[in-house]
């Protein structure tokens, strides 16, 4: 029987506690057993994974329900870990949610699933100082239809979260009952036929009706699962609702939405125009903010300026308007950033904290440049990355 290997986030293994499992690398031709199930794995392969660019480790499926133990468990000491970047935390974090609604999606004791997620939910933390690292990995992993609605909900729940507490400085409490909501804002899509959900051409009147009613569908489920945190149900029942009166189920309008369920529906429209889909590739975020700006007429206008004002990167907010798509050539700006990079680069002494900090300051204006600014952010980064290198060859020899 073949295996069905399942990814581990790479900074999410502690090689002394990880359980006896056999751990796989992928390569262009497939994966390969990296560890038996018998050997122990040492901070020595890890850190050998990590210098070649290796972010996952994939086990084999029949392996998970150990390994899920094993991540949970140590999820504590994972995020408090200063060695491990935010990024890897934020990734780590992602997979914790993907399959946590995986869980309650196939689960038939649906409220027991859901509680053990809200628990689950009040110990992740995330933090992002890109934009892109929020979702730009989930495009690797989508499926079905029924893989896609899995992921498409983690990222909805990601950005909800993450933009509650950015824009209104939500408490805790509310921002773990959105996440709670976001996670299940489309479950009532279970209840709808799959010739329907996976259908690739456009659907007819009386199928997009069916369609329709999965917020109610949605909130019926979260009643049956004795949910009763009244921001959760909102979420499942108005996260189509236009500020324009135009939406659905109920046609509200104006302030008769909720910020919860108002944020959400941008939120869920700006996560399916980013994914890929069987009938449509996916929009880069600048098209995804292009369309949804053409339709801000159904978004609570405060919220939505709110919403595009963090999403909007650095460079397109500092440009004037008509020049936006004209690519930057180095200017003053950037070369006193570089002059600063440098300092810091020799005045490291060497320590790695300070390195990787630097180093993902220096991606971020690699991503967000063009042109002869991008090319020498590129050329920094490459002297950083060499220096890395040979600190981490000199560790190896002493
Ligand atoms: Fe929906």
């Amino acid at each position: 029987m073949s295996i069905k290997y399942l990814p581990i986030v790479l900074d999410s293994v502690i090689p002394k506690k990880l359980p006896k499992v056999e751990l796989f690398v992928k390569h262009e031709k497939g994966f390969t057993l990296y560890k038996p199930q018998d050997t122990e794995l040492t901070e020595q392969n890890l850190e050998r994974l990590r210098e070649n660019g290796t972010e996952f480790v994939y086990i084999d499926n029949a392996d998970w329900d150990l390994v899920e133990t094993y991540i949970e468990k140590n999820m504590g000491d994972i995020f408090s870990n200063e060695r491990v970047p935010q990024k890897s935390k934020n990734l780590i974090s992602s997979h914790v949610i993907i399959d946590c609604i995986n869980d309650i999606f196939t689960n038939s004791k649906k409220p027991a699933a859901f509680h053990k997620c809200l628990a689950i939910l009040k110990k992740l933390s995330f933090k992002f100082e890109d934009r892109d690292d929020l979702t730009s990995h989930f495009n690797k992993l989508e499926q079905n239809y029924e893989k896609y609605l899995v992921i498409h909900s983690a990222q909805v729940t990601i950005l909800s979260m993450f933009l509650h507490e950015k824009l209104f400085k939500a408490s805790r409490n509310e921002v773990i009952g959105i996440g709670a909501g976001a996670m299940l804002h489309d479950i009532g899509m279970l209840q709808i036929a799959s010739n329907i959900t996976e259908k690739t051409d456009a659907l007819s009147e009386s199928e997009y009706y069916r369609v329709k009613l999965h917020p109610r569908y949605g909130y019926d489920m979260l009643c049956e699962m004795f949910i009763t945190d009244q921001i959760s149900l909102d979420i499942a029942l108005s996260h189509h609702e236009r500020h324009d009166g135009s939406g659905y189920p109920r046609g509200l309008s104006g302030l008769g939405i909720s910020r919860h369920a108002m944020l959400v529906s941008i939120c869920d429209i700006y996560c399916a125009l980013t994914m890929n889909r069987p009938y449509r590739s996916a929009s880069t975020p600048e098209e995804a903010l292009k369309t949804l700006n053409s339709e801000k007429k159904y978004f609570t206008p405060e919220i939505f300026d709110g919403f595009l004002g963090i999403m909007t990167p650095r460079h397109l907010k500092e440009i004037p308007a008509e020049k936006k798509s004209i690519p930057r050539e180095a200017d003053s700006g950037s070369s006193a950033l570089l002059q600063d990079f440098t300092k810091r680069l020799r005045s490291s002494a060497e320590d790695r904290k300070k390195l990787l900090q630097l180093h993902s300051e220096v991606t971020d204006c690699v991503n967000e440049t063009f042109g002869k600014e991008k090319e020498a952010f590129v050329a920094f980064r490459k002297e950083l990355r060499d220096f890395m290198q040979s600190i981490s060859s000199g560790d190896k020899q002493n």
